[in-house]
């Protein structure tokens, strides 16, 4: 019905649009007039004749939206008979053609049909017929929109869904309008609009949901009245876990450093509200909490070989958590720069075995230049030369003398451990299976008297 009627009225316009450039007699502006309701709607006629040469005579009628038929004004250049139901309501003054109608009201909309005819003096007898029509709707203006969110609080992603509400107190026609953060939204499969566009609903609810919402209500009078902004806080994540830092050197999941240094970790993940980190150390195949909070810190000569890092950031809103595993080799980064991409766990060990050969190899260099095994047991091999000389004493008595570079040697398999002087060092090169432990400086006295090295 109303799509007929619209073809039907844009036909008609068409027709008097065609009939206007024809004849230049009577001109009406607007073809559509939207009256606030309680406001008068005046409809202006330009007469393009001088009525002085001319008479007229002509009718206003109204044809109202339900289709009944009244008119409204019968008129001639020196009288007007306006019907008696709308004496008060439409204000018509001859010979001006324009007519105003007072307080609109609902019933006054549809279409108001000015039907005109012309008599020239100069050509007596000829009739000049013009037709012109206009459509009126009346409407009241639109009330500040009230917007409302269903659930109120702050919704978790994936598990909610949120119904938007928008409300006037007045106005007709009103159309809806959502906008989040300034920006228009439109129908998706997540987000439904009832017909009139005065509830969204949202399902599910997503992170990029998260942002200030506002509905614009509108109508033929009222261009856009906003309502206040509301915030929708959608908690979600953690997402895109990572682990960096700005010393040593990255690769994949694999962080290389320099002996002696002191590194800080930094962890992050996106995610609302603010996740809780932890850092896990897995030594040993066992896991232990060691820090809390986004940063570690590591100081690597705490390090004996490879270790095992985790950060776990948990969302205690979403009840998720995500973390990230990396490794820690200390290395001198000079020769360790070459590690290749994506080493796996096995490249892993080899590096560590090597740098612990490496730095076994570098102490080991270091002690054999500074403990001159040689010196050492000729100071042994000499002692009992002196100890002849004084034969009071006991061989624990000059203790002082005994301290010097010891190893420990544990040989796998034996429970039992040996414990032996700097000269053992020579041997120990190829004992590759052996754990070794050096100490520089042994303060203890071995029970051992010693003539029994001399054997
Ligand atoms: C008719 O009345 C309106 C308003 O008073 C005026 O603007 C317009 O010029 C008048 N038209 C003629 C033809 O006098
Ligand atoms: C008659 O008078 C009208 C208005 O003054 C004018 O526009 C028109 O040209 C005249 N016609 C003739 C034939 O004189
Ligand atoms: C959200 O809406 C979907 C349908 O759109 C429904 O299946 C689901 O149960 C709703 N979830 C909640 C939490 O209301
Ligand atoms: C509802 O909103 C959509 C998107 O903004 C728009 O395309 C559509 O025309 C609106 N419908 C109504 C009835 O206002
Ligand atoms: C290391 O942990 C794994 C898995 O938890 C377990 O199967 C394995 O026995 C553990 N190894 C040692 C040496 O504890
Ligand atoms: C989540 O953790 C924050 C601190 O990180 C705390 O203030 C908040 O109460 C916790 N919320 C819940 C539901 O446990």
């Amino acid at each position: 019905m109303e799509a007929t009627g619209r073809t039907a009225l844009y036909i008609c316009s068409v027709l008097f649009a065609l009939t206007e450039v024809s004849s230049e007699y009577i001109h009406m502006p607007a073809l559509v007039h939207h009256g606030i309701e309680g406001d008068p709607l005046f409809l202006f006629v330009e007469t393009h004749f001088p009525l002085d040469d001319a008479e007229i005579q002509g009718t206003w009628s109204h044809t109202k939206l339900s289709g009944s038929r009244t008119t409204l004004v019968t008129f001639t250049k020196d009288t007007a008979i306006t019907d008696m139901m709308y004496r008060n309501h439409v204000l018509f003054r001859e010979p001006n053609v324009s007519l105003l109608i007072q307080n609109l009201n609902q019933g006054d909309e549809g279409t108001y049909h000015l039907s005109l005819n012309i008599e020239f003096h100069n050509k007596t007898g000829q009739v000049i017929k013009e037709e012109r029509s206009v459509r009126v709707t009346v409407d009241a203006p639109v009330s500040t929109p009230v917007i409302e969110k269903s659930p109120s609080y702050a919704v978790v992603e994936d598990k909610a869904n949120v119904t938007w509400t928008c409300s006037v107190e007045r106005g007709t026609r009103v159309v809806f309008q959502w906008l989040r953060d300034n920006v228009p939204l439109v129908p998706s499969d997540r987000y439904h609009f009832s017909r009139d566009n005065s509830t969204l609903l949202i399902s599910p609810v997503k992170k990029e949901d998260k942002g200030t919402y506002r509905c614009v209500a509108s109508n033929p009078v009222s261009p856009g009245e906003d309502s206040r902004a509301l915030e929708l806080n959608v908690y979600y994540g953690p997402y895109n876990l990572e682990v960096s830092s700005v010393q040593g050197l990255r690769t994949g999941e694999v962080f290389t450093i320099n002996p002696g240094e002191l590194v800080f970790f930094e962890c992050q993940a996106d995610s609302n509200p603010p996740n809780s980190y932890v850092w896990i150390s897995k030594r040993r195949n066992a896991s232990q909490v060691i820090n809390e909070g986004p940063r570690l810190e590591v100081r690597s000569y705490r390090l004996a070989q490879a270790e095992q890092y985790l950060c776990r950031a948990f969302n205690n809103a979403t009840q998720k958590q995500d973390e990230a595993q990396f490794t820690l080799v200390v290395a001198s980064l000079g020769t360790e720069k070459h590690i290749q991409a994506g080493g796996s766990v096995s490249w892993l060990a080899v590096i560590t075995v090597c740098s612990l050969f490496v730095i076994g190899c570098m102490l080991l260099f270091f002690l054999r230049r500074n403990c001159h095994p040689k010196r050492v047991l000729l100071g042994i091999y000499n002692r009992p030369f002196t100890e002849q000389k004084r034969p009071h004493r006991s061989g624990h008595e000059d203790a002082t003398e005994d301290f010097g570079i010891y190893e420990f040697v544990s040989i796998p398999g034996k429970s039992e451990s040996a414990q032996a002087s700097c000269r053992s060092l020579a041997r120990l090169e190829s004992l590759q299976d052996m754990h070794t432990t050096i100490y520089d400086v042994i303060r203890h006295v071995p029970e051992t008297p010693s003539q029994s090295l001399l054997k």
